[in-house]
C-alpha cells in the first residue's frame, strides 16, 4: 500500500469508523450484533417500510447465509418523517450501530441510531416480503432456544441469559433464533390464525395455519408472534377471537416489550371467526345420588355482591353452563364490600362457610379473595360441621376425619404467606351418607413472571417456588388423609396458577397420590385449557381425584366459556370446568 492510499484509508476509517458493512455484517450470525457501539458509514439498502419512528432496510443483494438478517431497523424520527425518502429507495447512510431494549429482562433488538442519508440511489425498487416457511425456514415449533436446553419450564429457570450467551442462531431449530434471523425484514404470514386475544392495543398473537399446535401448551408455541401496531397508523381490532382465520398479514419484524412482533402494514383483518361462538353446556348432569355426582369448579374473578351483573353472569354460568352442579369449588370470592378496605371480611352470599375468613392475599386491595364452596343442600351437607377460624389450623383424625369442618390447611405456614390458604371439607350425601373429602387450591400467582421471549432462559416462572411449598403442604394434608384410609374419596380443585407439567404440580401428584382427571378421563391434550395469555391457552385450573376415585371412571369437561370470547363478554379470566362422578363409598 503507497503512503497516500494508506492515509487516506487511515482517514477514512478514523473518520468514519467501520465502512462499507453490508446490513449481513452488521447483524452477524448471532443475537448482538458485532459492531455494537460502532459507527458504520456507506452502509447501502432498499427502504422496505417506514414507520413513525425510523424505517427498515434491506440490503440490495440478497444474503445466503440464513442465520443471517439482511435487513435492519434504522432508528430516526427525523427520517422516517423525511418526505423525499420512500418505501423502494435504494439509500447510502451512516449511523451508530446500536442494541436496543426498553427493559432490562427482554432481549435486545439491533438498530442503527444517528442516521445520516448520504445519497439516494435509485427510486421505486420492487420490495418483495420473504414469505414465512417459503422464503424462510419453516418457524419452529418446539423450543425457544438451545439455552432452555429442552424445557422451558424447567425448575430452577433463569440458569444463563441470551444477553450473556449470545450463542450463534440456529433458526431451523429454535423459535427465538428464527425470528432473531428475521429481525427487521419484512414478511409475509399467509393464513393466519389468532391464537390469543388481542390486548387493549389490538396487540393480537397468531401462528400460521400449517402449525399443529393451535390451542396447546405442551410444547409452548415459539411459531406464535404477535402482530403489534400497524405502521400506517390504523388500528388492529380489539374483538378478535381464539381460533380465528385472518387475511395474510405483510409487516416487518421487530422487537419491543419483550416480544418478538410483527408490525403490520396495515391493521390486520378478520377473514372468519370459529362456530359455534359459545360453547355447549356441560353434558354431565346430576342423578341426585351418590353415583352420579356433579363436581364444578370456577375462578369466578375478584366476586363480589354489590357487582350485580358480575354476580348474575356468574350464577347463569353455573346455572346454564355447568347446569347446577351439586358442589361447586369457587375461588376469588371476595369479602362483601368488596374492594373496599375498611377491615370487612364476612360474605352475605349464602357460601355455607362464613366463618372460614382468611388473612388473605389482598390481590385487589381490600378484596380479601378466598377460596369457597357452593352446594345443594337437597344433595349434600357438611358432615359434623365444626368451622375453624381463619387462623387454626385443620388437622386429620385417626380414621381420616377432619378435625374443623370446614378447616384451612396450615394457614400460619410461611408457604401461605400473602396467599390464598386451601380449604379442607368432608361432605356427606344425602342419600346414604356417604363421605367424602375436598380441597379447594387457590395457590400463588405467577406475576413476576418473565417473557418467555425474554432474556432469562428457561424464563422465571414468577411464584414458582412458592408453589412448590404450597404444594408439599397441600399433598401432605391429602396424603395423611390417604394413609388413615387409602380408600378415601378426595377431590381437589381449583386455581393452582400452574401448568399440568411443571413441578409444583408433578410434586403434588406424586406427594398426594392424587390423580389428574384429564388424564384419568382422558381429557382430549387440545382440550385441556382454562385460560388464554400470549400465545398459550393453558391450564392453570385442575381437578384431582384420590386413587379409589379414579378408579370409578370419572368424567369431566372443560367449558371454554370465558376463552373463548372478546374481552369484553368475559365474566371470569378462567374457564369453568365440572366433572361427574360416583361418591358412593362402598
Ligand atoms: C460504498 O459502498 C459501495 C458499494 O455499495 C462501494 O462501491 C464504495 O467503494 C463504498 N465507498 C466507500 C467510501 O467505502
Ligand atoms: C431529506 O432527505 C434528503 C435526502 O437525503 C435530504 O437532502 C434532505 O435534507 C432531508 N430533509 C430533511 C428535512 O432532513
Ligand atoms: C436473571 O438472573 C440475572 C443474574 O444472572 C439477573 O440479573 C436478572 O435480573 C434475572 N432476571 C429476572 C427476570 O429475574
Ligand atoms: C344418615 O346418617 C344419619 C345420622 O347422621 C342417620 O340418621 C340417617 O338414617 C342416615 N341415613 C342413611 C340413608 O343412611
Amino acid at each position: 500500500m503507497k503512503r497516500s492510499s494508506l492515509l487516506s484509508w487511515l482517514i477514512t476509517t478514523l473518520v468514519a469508523g467501520v465502512s462499507t458493512l453490508t446490513i449481513g455484517e452488521i447483524n452477524g450470525d448471532r443475537f448482538l450484533s458485532p459492531y455494537n457501539g460502532q459507527d458504520v458509514s456507506n452502509v447501502t439498502g432498499i427502504v422496505t417500510a417506514k414507520g413513525p419512528d425510523g424505517l427498515w432496510v434491506r440490503s440490495v443483494r440478497k444474503g445466503c447465509d440464513r442465520r443471517v438478517s439482511d435487513a435492519v431497523y434504522i432508528y430516526g424520527p427525523a427520517l422516517s418523517k423525511n418526505a423525499s425518502i420512500s418505501t423502494g429507495d435504494v439509500i447510502v447512510l451512516s449511523g451508530t450501530v446500536s442494541e436496543y431494549r426498553s427493559n432490562k429482562d427482554y432481549l435486545y433488538m439491533t438498530e442503527i441510531t444517528s442516521p445520516k442519508v448520504a445519497a439516494i440511489l435509485e427510486h421505486g425498487k420492487e420490495v418483495a416480503p420473504k414469505v414465512i416457511g417459503k422464503d424462510t425456514y419453516s418457524p419452529p415449533t418446539v423450543h425457544y432456544t438451545s439455552l432452555d436446553e429442552g424445557d422451558v419450564f424447567a425448575v430452577p429457570n433463569n440458569n444463563s441469559l441470551v444477553s450473556v450467551v449470545n450463542p450463534v442462531l440456529e433458526p431451523e431449530k429454535y423459535g427465538l433464533d428464527f425470528w432473531e434471523s428475521l429481525s427487521g425484514q419484512l414478511v409475509t404470514l399467509k393464513s393466519p390464525r389468532a391464537i390469543g386475544r388481542p390486548n387493549q392495543y389490538g396487540d393480537t398473537w397468531v401462528v400460521t395455519a400449517d402449525s399443529e399446535e393451535l390451542i396447546s401448551v405442551l410444547d409452548s408455541n415459539p411459531e406464535g408472534i404477535v402482530i403489534g401496531s400497524p405502521l400506517d397508523g390504523s388500528k388492529n381490532p380489539t374483538d378478535t377471537k381464539l381460533g380465528d382465520t385472518l387475511e395474510d398479514i405483510t409487516g416487518v419484524v421487530y422487537q419491543a416489550f419483550g416480544f418478538y412482533r410483527m408490525l403490520p402494514l396495515t391493521k390486520i383483518t378478520v377473514l372468519s371467526s370459529q362456530e359455534p361462538v359459545l360453547p355447549p353446556p356441560t353434558s354431565l348432569a346430576s342423578d341426585g345420588i351418590c353415583s352420579g355426582l356433579t363436581i364444578g369448579s370456577y375462578n369466578i374473578e375478584n366476586f363480589w355482591p354489590g357487582d350485580t351483573a358480575h354476580v348474575q353472569a356468574v350464577a347463569q354460568h353455573i346455572v346454564e353452563y355447568l347446569k347446577n352442579p351439586d358442589l361447586v369449588f369457587l375461588q376469588e370470592v371476595q369479602d362483601d364490600n368488596g374492594e373496599t378496605n375498611d377491615g370487612t371480611r364476612g360474605h352475605r352470599i349464602q357460601l355455607h362457610l362464613r366463618r372460614a375468613r382468611q388473612q388473605q392475599r389482598r390481590r385487589r386491595p381490600g378484596g380479601n379473595i378466598r377460596t369457597a364452596y357452593l352446594f345443594r343442600r337437597d344433595v349434600l351437607a357438611l358432615r359434623d360441621p365444626n368451622a375453624a377460624d381463619s387462623t387454626t389450623a385443620n388437622e386429620v383424625l385417626p380414621g381420616g376425619s377432619l378435625k374443623y369442618n370446614p378447616g384451612l390447611i396450615d394457614p400460619s405456614n410461611a408457604a401461605f404467606a400473602n396467599s390464598r390458604k386451601p380449604l379442607a371439607a368432608a361432605w356427606q350425601t344425602l342419600d346414604g351418607n356417604d363421605t367424602f373429602y375436598t380441597v379447594n387450591v387457590h395457590w400463588g400467582s405467577k406475576g413476576g413472571s418473565s417473557s418467555i421471549h425474554g432474556d432469562a432462559r428457561p424464563p422465571v416462572n414468577g411464584g414458582v417456588e412458592d408453589r412448590i411449598a404450597q404444594a408439599e403442604v397441600t399433598a401432605d394434608f391429602i396424603a395423611a388423609i390417604l394413609a388413615e384410609d387409602p380408600e378415601a374419596h378426595i377431590i381437589s380443585s381449583g386455581d393452582f396458577n400452574e401448568y399440568p407439567f411443571v413441578k409444583p404440580i408433578t410434586d403434588f401428584e406424586s406427594r398426594s397420590q392424587m390423580e389428574d382427571l384429564d388424564v384419568v378421563a382422558g381429557i382430549d391434550a387440545l382440550e385441556r385449557y382454562s385460560y388464554l395469555y400470549d400465545m398459550n391457552t393453558q391450564e392453570l385450573d385442575h381437578m384431582f381425584v384420590s386413587p379409589a376415585l379414579a378408579k370409578t371412571k370419572p368424567q369431566f369437561e372443560h367449558i371454554h366459556v370465558n376463552t373463548w370470547i372478546a374481552y369484553d363478554d368475559m365474566v371470569s379470566d378462567h374457564d369453568p370446568s365440572v366433572a361427574k362422578m360416583n361418591l358412593c363409598k362402598y
